[in-house]
């Protein structure tokens, strides 16, 4: 985010955080969506602050673009009969408000659990070769929505395939570069081909990290990755 914000001045460019798998993470001293001019969080139920339907949230400390998003929130104006703009009906359900109200008290525990899951991965997974692990820099908090490992040379599905035989889950987060989506096509052009981008999506598996994972559960996952044979 340093190199980011530093190139965005350079060039006078708005930075609009897409926070949504990161609540809970850190920069140095900064929160994840605290770090550019506005940021954009989801509290859809599988993040780690979910509530029990849609909802999200959008920080910014900049007030003129807060008082924007209030408006937009609420069809466009300050009140009903004032309207400035051509807004949605994105509020917040007061319903999915009262679950988040309960569930923040719990996020930061949570979110040790995924911690404690991903470091136990880290340390049980080092040795095997086919397997790229994540990285946690030392002045980076990660909020570990997803654990996610590389597996090169085409071997992804094939290990995809492996642990669903074990009843095991898990998941392409993603396979399709937004490049290469149909509603950026013209941008692509100019983008050309992005290929780390397109890497990822071969090599990316995301394995489960789902704070309430048994001992035992994750022991099984372990033990049948290790398994696996190349
Ligand atoms: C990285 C990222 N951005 C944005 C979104 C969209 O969130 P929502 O569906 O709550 O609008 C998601 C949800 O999956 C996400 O993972």
């Amino acid at each position: 985010m340093d190199q980011i914000m530093d190139l965005a001045q350079k060039h006078s460019l708005f930075v609009l955080e897409d926070a949504a798998q990161s609540f809970g993470a850190r920069w140095r001293d900064r929160s994840a969506g605290s770090m550019g001019d506005m940021a954009a969080l989801s509290f859809f139920p599988s993040k780690n602050l979910g509530c029990f339907g849609d909802g999200g949230m959008i920080a910014t400390a900049d007030e003129e673009l807060a008082g924007l998003a209030k408006m937009l929130r609420t069809h466009g104006g300050k009140d009903k009969y004032d309207v400035e703009h051509i807004g949605y009906n994105s509020r917040l359900d007061t319903i999915q408000a009262a679950v988040l109200l309960v569930k923040l008290k719990h996020v930061d525990r949570l979110n040790n659990l995924r911690k404690k899951i991903a470091y136990k991965y880290n340390e049980q997974l080092k040795d095997i070769k086919w397997l790229t692990l994540p990285l946690e820099l030392e002045e980076a908090e990660h909020a570990y929505h997803q654990y996610t490992v590389r597996i090169s040379a085409g071997k992804r599905d094939y290990v995809q395939v492996g642990l669903e035989e074990k009843g095991i889950a898990s998941a392409v987060y993603y396979p399709v570069p937004l490049h290469q989506m149909k509603v950026f096509q013209n941008y692509s052009r100019q983008a050309g081909n992005l290929k780390h981008a397109e890497e990822a999506c071969r090599e990316v598996l995301s394995l489960p990290v789902e704070p309430l994972l048994k001992e035992e559960e994750l022991g099984y996952i372990i033990k049948h990755l290790k398994n696996i044979k190349m």
